[in-house]
């Protein structure tokens, strides 16, 4: 069966809902022994877990698209690892899956939700990033609701993030002429100079209104948004008559105490026929599979770059990590590696 049941199993377990931006006493690491699978049941040897805006919101108290967690439960996260000790008659010690495991070293499993992965295809923390729920993210809300097609303009926030680079260069292969939105000059000089976007407004410097003036003359068809608030209501002014925006994520608004800013130039939906449409990617579930192998395969092609920002250490650095989200310290997909 593998695992010894003396193992240390450690953990990280919500102990306060935050106000604002978490702080570390939000957070305890607990240990407990490594758990032991029983008939049906598997555990998995965490490596690699997925760092979520989206987390910060599954701390609130209120209602959302996904159950909220409660205080003393160990901290929601989509992870990758390897089976180490199973009684599952699909699951066998040394296969690699991926699962909603949590911020903990060893997960117990029955199997459901849980997808195995082949590290000989692709490194493990990209089936966290372009192979990931990220990357099915960016795929689903382009082509399923930007809709975009050859010749459009689109602007992506958040662009140099998981969701967002992966979402730039979908458009580009679409053949869309793709600007990004992202924060400082490292950031924008990656999306033009590797992968392909042909301008990048840097919002940290420029006046993102102006920008989107010269580089997008004829309006914006197709708006991919990661971020929501100014820079929402800044590429609301520049929209083409029939514009889709996509509302992916809102995360200048994640640790506002104050109520979420809405989008005051929300009239131009009305003056350029536009459409505002939010997506959760958990509604696509049942074509993951067909959305992987296609994005596996523009990966192949060299159409798509994965790019995975890996963060070493142990469960106890996850409140560190998770804070370079919303410092805009990470380039790609942010993964804490804690084993592997
Ligand atoms: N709808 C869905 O099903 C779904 C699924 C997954 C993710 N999402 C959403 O997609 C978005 C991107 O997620 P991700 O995992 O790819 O994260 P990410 O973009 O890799 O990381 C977050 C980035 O957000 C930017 N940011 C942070 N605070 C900001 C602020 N105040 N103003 C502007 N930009 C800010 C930072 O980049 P800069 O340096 O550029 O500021 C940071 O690197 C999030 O809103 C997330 O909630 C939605």
């Amino acid at each position: 069966m593998g695992v010894e049941q003396s193992a240390v199993n450690r953990q990280i377990r919500l102990a306060a809902r935050p106000s604002g931006l978490p702080k570390p006493s939000d957070w305890s690491l607990v240990q407990e022994p490594v758990p032991a699978p029983g008939e049906g049941e598997f555990v998995v040897e965490v490596s690699h877990i997925s760092l979520d805006p989206a987390m910060r919101g599954w701390m609130n108290a209120g209602a959302s698209y996904i159950t909220r967690l409660e205080v003393g439960e160990v901290m929601r996260a989509g992870c990758v690892g390897r089976v180490s000790a199973s009684a599952h008659p699909a699951f066998a010690v040394g296969e690699h899956v991926y699962g909603t495991f949590g911020v903990q070293e060893h997960a117990l499993s029955d199997g459901k939700g849980v997808v195995k992965v082949d590290p000989s295809l692709a490194p493990l923390p990209t089936y966290l990033g372009a192979l990931g729920m990220t990357g099915l993210t960016a795929y689903f809300g382009m082509l399923d609701v930007g809709k975009v097609k050859a010749g459009e303009t689109l602007v992506v926030s958040g662009a140099a993030g998981a969701v967002g680079s992966v979402a730039g260069q979908i458009g580009k292969l679409k053949g869309a002429r793709v600007i990004g939105i992202a924060g400082g000059e490292k950031k924008c000089a990656w999306l033009t100079g590797e992968l392909g976007f042909d301008a990048a407004i840097d919002y940290k410097a420029e006046n993102v209104r102006k920008a989107l003036r010269a580089h997008a003359p004829d309006g914006v068809d197709v708006f991919f948004d990661n971020v929501g608030g100014e820079i929402l209501d800044a590429v609301l002014t520049r929209l083409a008559r029939h514009a889709r925006i996509v509302i992916c994520g809102a995360v200048s608004q994640y640790n506002n105490t104050d109520p979420v800013r809405g989008p005051s130039n929300y009239m131009s939906l009305l003056v350029f026929r536009a459409s505002m449409t939010g997506m959760v990617v958990f509604d696509y579930a049942g074509r993951y599979g067909e959305a992987m192998a296609e994005l596996a395969g523009w990966m192949r092609e060299g159409l798509i770059v994965s790019r995975e920002d890996v963060v070493r250490g142990g469960v106890e650095d996850f409140h560190d990590t998770l804070l370079r989200l919303f410092e805009g310290a990470n380039v790609g997909k942010l993964v804490l590696q804690v084993g592997g």
